[in-house]
């Protein structure tokens, strides 16, 4: 297996060295020269790079951003390039959205209070118990990860077992307990046996009820996971979890982090299958580190303090802390992010929706016209995935386009698209025509990936 991998990474080298030896690789490097010497500054001054970000600097072609406005992401040198990424998926309305702008220069002003409430963090919280339907409380946090990590907390806390239950190759951020079956993330962390990896059949209900008496909670998204977008994981499915788990007494948690407020305004499944915890980020921070974990008083209240430490103490509680949860720059920007999608939201999700399945539509065409093993799918809530039909070679054809795209005045991080209402149409067939170029260049490069 090692060895396996050490070949590929190996074939992974030379087609890198390759690739940067193609003339559009050599364009796109002269005409983002700053952004590349900045890149190699930040090397040589020993900045690590993030393991989240090899698709915005590497392999091929560095991206360090100036600035973000609208749908549009400007480098070091001047370039303007549609951005394909939208921050990480945060920004369905665009970058720099007038109204959170103005809340956080509203907010900053007046001091950042770390440390003591304020009412910012209050209304945010009230915000979410409304439209949430499994929320009667809220926890604020600020990253997907540590709302997660609040999550498992409350689970056990509250049941009183061990472990935890997670489907195999869902990304649930980067608490150990949740990286256990994915080799990028687990390196590194102490082994734990706390962690119960179910398969996305029905067979993980009978895994669930073999386990019931040491598990506190089952972990899952509301949607297939875009690491591996699965079939089975239909309306039946989760209806049929969460039937299982309450007969159980098992936690169910959904995580919300990518998928909340962007197929829908609120959280993905409505009342169709109510969880008893759910976990916010991305799109409720409207580009600011807010997240959030809600849910049932019975399960949410293991965390809430009686004021009393030591009744606190021999009653079991949980300690939710963070030296920034509710802080009030990021709930303002978070709360007028939200405002403004609800306030907008008949147009803003079917936009997102038809425009994604029109893009997925041109890329699809663009792919068979040059006959290239790349293929999208279009996943709710306007986000387009590309990738290669079937795994082509170790260079993930994404990786490619991301320097092809470029070229053409695209930011493509490999990761899936996302449209945002900043998107306009005539921006859109920009897109379009850009896949097509881009396509068509890797072919006269002699760089089309090819099937395997
Ligand atoms: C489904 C899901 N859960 C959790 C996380 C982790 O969120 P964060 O990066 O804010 O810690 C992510 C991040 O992309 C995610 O997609």
């Amino acid at each position: 297996m090692v060895q396996d991998l050490e070949a590929k990474a190996r074939e992974l080298d030379a087609q890198t060295a390759r690739a940067k030896d193609l003339p559009t690789t050599k364009r796109v490097l002269a005409k983002q020269q700053k952004t590349v010497a900045e890149n190699l500054r930040r090397q040589a001054a020993g900045s690590i790079m993030f393991f989240d970000k090899p698709a915005v600097a590497a392999p091929l072609v560095p991206m360090i951003a100036d600035r973000a406005s609208g749908c549009n992401l400007y480098d070091l040198d001047g370039n303007e390039f549609i951005d394909l990424h939208m921050g990480y998926w945060t920004q369905i309305i665009g970058h720099a959205p007038s109204v959170v702008v103005e809340a956080v220069k509203r907010e900053i002003e007046r001091g950042t209070t770390i440390g003591v409430g304020n009412t910012l963090e209050i209304e945010l919280a009230e915000f979410l118990i409304e439209h949430i339907e499994c929320a009667e409380m809220c926890c604020l946090a600020i990253s997907g990860t540590s709302a997660l990590m609040h999550a498992l907390k409350l689970a056990r806390a509250s049941r009183g077992r061990p472990k935890i239950a997670k489907f195999a190759n869902a990304f649930h951020g980067h608490d150990a307990d949740l990286v256990v079956d994915l080799p990028e993330f687990r390196h590194g962390l102490a082994a734990t046996d706390d962690t119960l990896v179910l398969p996305g059949t029905p067979e993980a209900f009978d895994l669930i009820r073999k386990h019931a008496d040491e598990l506190a909670g089952v972990v899952i998204e509301p949607a297939p996971p875009v690491r591996d977008p699965r079939p089975s994981y239909d309306l039946a499915f989760y209806k049929e979890l969460r039937r299982v788990t309450a007969d159980l007494g098992i936690v169910l948690i959904f995580d919300e982090v990518l998928r909340g407020f962007r197929c829908r305004f609120g959280a993905t499944l409505g009342d169709q299958v109510v969880p008893d915890l759910a976990c916010f980020g991305k799109i409720i921070g409207g580009g600011l580190p807010v997240a959030a974990v809600v849910g049932r008083r019975s399960v949410m209240s293991a965390g809430a303090t009686s004021g009393n430490a030591l009744r606190d103490l021999s009653g079991g509680k949980v300690a939710l802390v963070g030296t920034y949860n509710g802080n009030r720059i990021a709930c303002a920007a978070g709360l007028a992010h939200l405002k403004y999608i609800k306030d907008h939201q008949d147009e803003i999700y079917p936009y997102l929706r038809e425009k994604a399945h029109w893009l997925g539509k041109e890329i699809n065409a663009h792919a068979s016209e040059h006959k290239l093993p790349i293929e999208s799918l279009v996943l709710e809530g306007g986000m387009v995935m590309v990738k290669g039909r079937p795994p082509t070679s170790p260079m993930h054809p994404a990786v490619l386009l991301q320097t092809y795209l470029r070229d053409q005045g695209c930011f493509f991080s490999g990761a899936p698209i996302q449209i945002s209402t900043a998107h306009r149409p005539s921006d859109l067939e920009r897109i379009s025509a850009a896949f097509k170029a881009a396509m068509a260049n890797l072919v006269a490069d002699g760089a089309a990936p090819t099937a395997a």
